[in-house]
């Protein structure tokens, strides 16, 4: 039921206050200590894990490329982002002491199930995050997270997206808990500044015909490239994924500082360029993507800008500008991903296309 909302994509994007309230949710006891009961692991394996190593496609493994951020700055444990598909071929390094974790909608990803079992042949002990109770993957998994995010329904992942994030943020905040290190007196205060990120989604999204309106001027559109550093990197891969499934528009993310290893060819007059700005409350990467807009800019670029609330330093050098509340670094992820999903969304519908079912698309891929 798509109550009232023209399609489920729709619908989804605006379940995200919920869907990240509803996986935060009943995860703190009374002390406030994170306490992630279905996390059956013993304490001390969790304690000696030497490497984290997150195996996920598509959405699912930009979630898990803005969780290596959370995880190395928060427990000091080497973190690696594998592509699920890839995981098995190339004879990875796994061992008793690394933690994978598996992150998936559906749990029923084929590829991610190779990954997986592959691990646990090795003696590495699994955590699933997925959103369905009872698939595969939380069935051949140590351990799951449960993101709450309610049936996903829309080819295109999105609450999923974002409650995954926060889901893995959880499970780092509690790592850093158990191994006893210099963030675990500020797991409470993390997590009450992640509480705040639902009312902040829902500001982005009161404002979504901002983004509507920019969206059905890109219609004859053929090439879109999406620019962000540090979080904003992982961001970009996922807007520029929203627009290829979407629209059919060939779209690509990249990090903004290899723009000028090789990308900045591709920019001449009239190249749309989406581009993720850090907050300027961290100037030594947010100086550097406004100068990345300025050179676009200057070679006739369609500068689009997802930008912090008051941050004006952008304005001079951008066509519109998508405004997000202030938020803890790490946190922005969750804010900058919903104008880029609102934007795919609102073009594939100005360009006729079936939003809900993209072609050649299926919603959960159980073959290799
Ligand atoms: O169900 P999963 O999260 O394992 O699915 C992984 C990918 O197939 C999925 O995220 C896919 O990339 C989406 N269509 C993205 O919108």
């Amino acid at each position: 039921d798509k109550e009232g909302w023209p399609t489920f994509m729709e619908k989804e994007i605006h379940e995200q206050p919920a869907a990240i309230a509803a996986t935060l949710a009943g995860r703190c006891d009374a002390d406030g200590r994170l306490a992630l009961d279905e996390v059956r692991i013993p304490e001390a394996i969790l304690r000696g894990a030497d490497k984290v190593v997150v195996v996920a496609c598509g959405t699912a493994f930009y979630a898990g490329l803005v969780a290596r951020y959370a995880i190395e700055h928060w427990c000091r444990i080497p973190v690696e982002v594998e592509l699920a598909s890839e995981f098995r071929y190339r004879d990875p390094v796994v061992t008793e002491k690394t933690l994978v974790v598996a992150i998936s909608q559906s749990g029923e990803t084929m590829d991610t199930i190779m990954a997986i079992r592959h691990a646990r042949e090795q003696g590495a002990k699994v955590v699933a995050i997925v959103n369905t109770p009872g698939s595969t993957i939380s069935r051949e998994s140590d351990a799951v997270l449960l993101t709450h995010a309610g049936p996903e329904i829309a080819v295109a992942s999105t609450k999923a997206f974002t409650a995954q994030i926060t889901a893995t943020y959880i499970l780092g905040l509690y790592l850093a808990q158990i191994r006893g290190n210099k963030f675990s007196d500020e797991i409470q205060d993390y997590m009450d500044k992640l509480a705040l990120v639902p009312d902040k989604v829902q500001r982005i999204l009161d404002r979504a015909e901002s983004v509507r309106q920019v969206a059905r001027t890109m219609t004859g559109a053929t090439s879109v490239i999406y620019l962000g550093r540090h979080v904003g990197y992982p961001v970009a891969l996922e807007g520029a994924l929203k627009l290829k499934e979407l629209c059919y528009i060939h779209a690509e993310g990249f990090a903004a500082g290899e723009l000028k290893h090789g990308p900045i060819a591709l920019i001449d007059e009239g190249q749309p360029v989406i581009v993720v700005v850090p907050t300027p409350r961290r100037p030594e990467l947010h100086r550097k993507v406004l100068s990345n807009i300025q050179e676009v800019r200057t070679r006739g670029a369609r500068t689009i800008v997802v930008a912090e609330e008051g941050d004006s330093s952008v304005d001079a050098y951008s066509e519109v500008v998508f405004r997000i509340p202030p938020a803890p670094t790490l946190y922005l992820p969750l804010l900058d991903v919903v104008p880029l999903q609102l934007f795919a969304c609102e073009l594939a519908g100005a360009m006729g296309h079936d939003v809900d079912q993209p072609r050649n698309l299926a919603k959960s891929v159980t073959v290799e």
